[in-house]
């Protein structure tokens, strides 16, 4: 068939056959008889009529084809991965991937920057002194062998594709199709080459779902995907409308990660949710034989310190200063550090997720476009979380900024975006729900 046919069938709500998937990726993505322009007419017919479950694992599969995949086959042990479709506060890699390594799991994770309102695992890494995550494929493996996990960066040619297709939708409105997405995602995680992927998918205010039904949607496509593409695949459903952590930014994250695995923060939102993601990993993996015995093993060592020490591990290994563990200070730290009060007196009512993020790309932690820089020591220290009560002139947030101009703009998007009302709001679930 030609393009044009191609893009007819689908425009009309007709079902490709696999080998027409992949005449079209590969077709594209080799600049082989697909016109741009071609492609952006079909992914928005998809994004009209969508794709039934055997397109979707054709797609996929065929943009896990257009590139390099991991071989993780040499590693011992069960490999083990988490994508979370990214969020504010959002630290749980860094808590979660050195506590499922201590348990006896293989975690090769590569992982993403910041973009927009959201923090990147690789950023909040790199503000460890020295520590790098552009490691050479075969550095990856040596080091996962050795200490059984590392977070690095995208090395190879990895889903070429996806990054074509993505530039693609991002300029003709077709990045929120749920079958583009899943696809996008979930042939990044298949290239990889983990064995049992865990999927994260955040809705609320923060998040890429504002809604738990296009949560829920997703999360059954991508583990449905993943499952037809022969790994063993699971989602939690867990809220993003206020930040997950207190901390917002790059070495403030580092350091709440640290002090969750020095047992600092026992119950908080952030811990809740990664000795959970944690827990799902190692049941998976068969690490645990259910659920509560690998809670039970997971919060152990937080106990213990076998969590904190794999990360010291991981930071040493990565050519990063592994005293930070022991002593934050050792991170970087921020000039000015100062208080933003409450208003007036009440209960935090919300706390807009998104907005928080902006705040702290307003200091200089996040990006605007691809490829800025950004700073590692600044950010947003939230003092409260939604449903607690504040009294004015009490501290909503802590900044931590480079300079007052920042300083001011953070501090007036902060004051616009947690809102204090009389009345206690009924609490959110931080996890909602499990897709199996
Ligand atoms: N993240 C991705 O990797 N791909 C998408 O399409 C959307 C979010
Ligand atoms: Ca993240």
């Amino acid at each position: 068939m030609n393009p044009y046919q191609l893009i007819l069938k689908k425009r009309n709500g007709g079902e490709h056959t696999p080998e027409e998937i992949r005449e079209l990726v590969l077709g594209f993505a080799n600049d082989q008889g697909i016109e741009t322009y071609q492609m952006a007419a079909w992914l928005m017919a998809v994004w009209f009529k969508g794709m039934t479950v055997p397109e979707l694992s054709a797609l996929t599969q065929a943009m896990v084809d257009s590139g390099d995949q991991i071989d993780l086959s040499s590693l011992p042990g069960v490999k083990v991965d988490k994508h979370s479709t990214g969020g504010v506060g959002d630290t749980t890699t860094l808590i979660l991937a050195p506590l499922a390594a201590a348990a006896g799991a293989t975690v090769a994770k590569m992982s993403g920057r910041g973009l927009g309102h959201t923090g990147g695992t690789l950023d909040k890494l790199e503000s460890v002194p020295g520590l790098r995550t552009d490691l050479t494929s075969q550095q990856f493996l040596d080091q996962v062998r050795r200490i059984g996990v590392a977070v690095i960066s995208q090395t190879g040619n990895l889903v070429p594709a996806d990054g074509k297709m993505y530039s693609l939708r991002d300029v003709t409105a077709t990045v929120d199709s749920i079958p583009l997405i899943a696809s996008s995602v979930m042939s990044k995680k298949i290239a990889c080459g983990a064995e049992v992927i865990l999927l994260d998918v955040k809705y609320g205010r923060g998040a890429f779902m504002e809604n738990l039904a296009d949560a829920r949607e997703l999360a059954r496509r991508m583990v449905d995907l993943g499952k037809a593409l022969g790994r063993r695949v699971r989602a939690v459903i867990s809220d993003m409308d206020q930040p997950l952590g207190t901390m917002i930014g790059n070495a403030l994250e580092v350091q709440e990660a640290i002090e969750i695995l020095r047992n600092e923060r026992p119950g908080s939102a952030l811990e809740v949710v990664s000795v959970e993601l944690a827990a799902h990993l190692l049941e998976m993996a068969g690490v645990s034989e259910n659920l509560e015995r690998a809670r039970v093993r997971v919060r152990e060592l937080i106990q213990n310190g076998e969590g904190l020490r794999k990360l010291g591990e991981m930071f040493r290994a990565q050519g990063g200063d592994p005293r930070v563990v022991e002593d934050t200070s050792l991170l970087p730290q921020a000039p000015i550090i100062e208080p933003v009060p409450s208003p007036s007196s009440g209960f935090v009512t919300g706390i807009h997720a998104q907005q928080i993020g902006f705040a702290g790309t307003a200091l200089g932690a996040g990006r605007k476009r691809k490829g800025d820089p950004i700073d590692p020591a600044v950010g947003i220290i939230m003092e409260h979380r939604v449903g607690d009560a504040v009294e004015a002139g009490q501290p909503l947030a802590v900044v931590h900024a480079r300079d007052r101009q920042t300083l001011a703009e953070a501090r007036q998007i902060l004051l616009d975006s947690i809102a204090i009302g009389p009345d206690r709001p009924a609490p959110r679930k931080l996890i909602e729900e499990i897709v199996e």
